[in-house]
């Protein structure tokens, strides 16, 4: 497998996922949500350590939107259970591969036990090479909104498009390269709405907790296959 194992280069040092798909996988086999959510969990620790073998520079995962909140109440508790437990059995794996851990979206609502953890494994990866964006109480209108705010009350009037975009969550990251979403529904989900203006977008069926290395590889290719004009001719 190891010579079909795609090169990352300068073109592509930011992948960004979608992890659509847990449910279905779930209901497809008879089981509660839940399990799948817990199999994608699974998956996304794969997924990281892949990335981190290919050398991305930037892994972003959209783990839990603003409007996830809607689900019931069973399901979205045991999604901050799954979390609180990454985040106490993981540290070991994420200094292994050198991952830098950082949560984007909206913290101030979480728990308390749960953003003390996030800020304690933030600290403890900080000086890792690979920023892993962990998106949770993420909306991309809810982070516009946000920045807008900071760049309100810092009084600034004459507001430039590098004034929005280091007021985001992601002020320190290259916008993504590459956006990659499973479980096959051909949208954007309020996902990096800014950052992923001319981000290459691609969309598979899999679900996500079935994804594999061969299906980012997959990806990738096809990244590679692409032209990125950013509004020019073909050069
Ligand atoms: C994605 O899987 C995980 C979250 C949104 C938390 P879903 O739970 O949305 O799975 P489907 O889309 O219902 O299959
Ligand atoms: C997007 O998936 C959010 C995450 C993967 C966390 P959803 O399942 O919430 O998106 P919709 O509802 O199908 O647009
Ligand atoms: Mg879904």
């Amino acid at each position: 497998m190891a010579e079909n194992r795609p090169f990352v280069d300068e073109r592509l040092q930011h992948i960004a996922f979608i992890m659509d798909g847990n449910g279905r996988w779930a209901q497809k086999r008879g089981l509660k949500r839940q399990e799948g959510h817990r199999e994608g969990s699974e998956a996304f620790k794969r997924v990281v350590s892949y990335c981190a073998d290919l050398g991305f520079k930037a892994v972003t995962v959209y783990a839990f939107s603003t409007e996830n909140w809607k689900r019931p109440k069973e399901e979205v508790s045991s999604l901050m259970k799954l979390l609180e437990r990454y985040l106490t059995s993981s540290r070991d794996e994420l200094m292994k591969h050198g991952v830098r851990f950082r949560v984007i979206g909206d913290k101030s609502v979480l728990s308390p036990g749960l953003i003390k953890k996030i800020d304690n494994m933030e600290k403890a990866t900080a000086d890792n090479p690979l920023l892993l964006n962990f998106a949770l109480n993420y909306g991309g209108r809810d982070e516009l909104v946000r920045a807008f705010k900071k760049l309100v009350d810092s009084g600034k009037t004459d507001i430039t498009e590098q004034d929005i975009s280091l007021a985001l969550d992601t002020f320190d990251c290259k916008d993504p390269d590459l956006v990659v979403r499973t479980g096959g529904d051909l949208r954007i989900s309020n996902f990096l709405i800014w950052q992923a203006a001319y981000s290459e977008l691609y969309f598979t069926d899999v679900l996500w907790p079935d994804i594999t290395n061969e299906h980012i590889d997959a990806a990738i290719h096809d990244f590679y296959s692409r032209q990125r004009r950013y509004g020019g001719v073909e050069s």
